[in-house]
């Protein structure tokens, strides 16, 4: 069959389909829950939860489903602050949060690894089945815990490089994502600009250089998706577009709906958001704020100054302000059950594979 491999085997799945795990509140429990019990592999997107936060959303995830999941962690960056730069970006800030009556400016703190060690922490407590990486590797030791404790660690790789580096490090997977992925680039070595590569160029590079299972994300919304980047050589795929808009999502109505109404040409990177390039669609934040791109605070900096923004935008109903992520194929993205997402899926394969069997006609 064409789901049975090496991923499927090691992660005790039985469709190579990863939910990826995307931060935010997109991934809720319900929706992590509705794609493990679908056969596929949910993930809980922790990137930005506190640590009770994190334990909470696990223990509601295992009430909902027996089956595996995966929790999605960012390997924390730790830039040191300028005044001068949060100044200046406060500065650009400043009309946005007035047109929202945000009074208060967000205090900056220096960014430290603890939340991250605390994360782990947990994870090892609750006995999560897979945890997956982005931004970086783990250390050495972090996954060494991991294994020793039946977990499976999946990393996050932009480049042939990048995949190299994760394999070293003794990752037991490697998620390679193409350019066209939404949400924030995983590139960590080099410039972001050079690691932008077509999934369908960066799949059989990478299978051609790594030993390790390789799992395809970037723009893979539908059956064809799932099959050419098995064809190319990928054991899994990792969609997140495609679950951003499914009834189980946690995403904002606003969020969903431009998602829901996007086209191929309206998707763009950026770093107004966060301070770390991001792929999501084009509004109004971003055609103002991009001129002031190369002076903005780095990651997460930016990220903790536009928080509020982002928030009060989505409360009232403002998406030309949200950060609204979304990968390259938005045409393709269904305001659907999680549940009916996999079954189309799995229906769309059927079909193609029904098809070639009879000969290409
Ligand atoms: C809304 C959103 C949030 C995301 N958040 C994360 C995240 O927290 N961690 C992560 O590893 N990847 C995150 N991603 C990227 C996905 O892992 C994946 O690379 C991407 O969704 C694949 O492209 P697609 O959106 O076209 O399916 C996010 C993607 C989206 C759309």
């Amino acid at each position: 069959m064409w789901y049975e491999n090496r991923v499927t085997q090691d992660l005790s799945i039985k469709y190579p389909i990863i939910q990826a795990g995307m931060a935010g509140g997109v991934t809720t429990p319900e929706l992590v829950a509705a794609v493990s019990n679908a056969g596929g592999l949910g993930t809980l997107g922790a990137g930005y939860m506190s640590p009770e936060q994190t334990r909470v959303s696990i223990k509601k995830i295992k009430q909902l489903t027996n089956k595996p999941f995966g929790v999605n962690l960012f390997i924390p960056e730790t830039p040191d602050i300028s005044e001068e730069e949060i100044d200046k970006a406060n500065e650009w800030l400043q009309p946005f949060r007035e047109e929202l009556n945000i009074s208060e400016r967000p205090k900056v703190k220096k960014p430290t690894a603890s939340l991250f060690k605390e994360q782990i922490e947990i994870i090892i407590e609750e006995q999560v089945p897979v945890c997956s990486f982005t931004f970086g590797i783990p250390p050495k030791e972090t996954v060494q815990q991991l294994k020793e404790r039946n977990s499976i660690v999946i990393g996050t790789a932009t480049t042939v490089k990048e995949a190299i580096a994760n394999e070293e490090n003794g990752l037991d997977m490697v998620v390679v994502q193409g350019s066209e992925a939404g949400g924030h680039r995983g590139t960590f070595i080099g410039s972001f600009e050079e690691a932008m590569i077509g999934t369908m160029a960066l799949i059989p590079q990478t299978v051609d250089h790594v030993d390790i299972p390789v799992i395809a994300a970037g723009g893979i919304m539908d059956g064809r998706g799932i099959l050419a980047a098995m064809m190319l050589g990928a054991q899994a795929v990792q969609m997140g577009t495609a679950f951003v808009t499914s009834v189980e999502s946690g995403a904002k109505k606003p969020h969903k709906e431009a998602i829901l109404n996007s086209n191929e040409d309206q998707t763009v990177v950026t770093s107004t958001f966060s301070g770390k390039p991001a792929r999501g669609i084009r509004n109004e934040f971003i055609t103002k704020m991009t001129r002031h791109e190369k002076y903005l605070p780095k990651y997460p900096i930016q990220n903790t100054l536009t928080t509020s923004i982002r928030n009060e935008a989505a409360k009232q109903n403002r998406p030309e302000w949200m950060s609204l992520w979304c990968g390259q194929n938005p045409r393709l993205s269904k305001p659907v059950s999680a549940g009916e997402i996999i079954s189309d899926l799995l229906y769309q394969i059927d079909d193609i594979i029904n098809t070639s069997r009879k000969g290409w006609s």
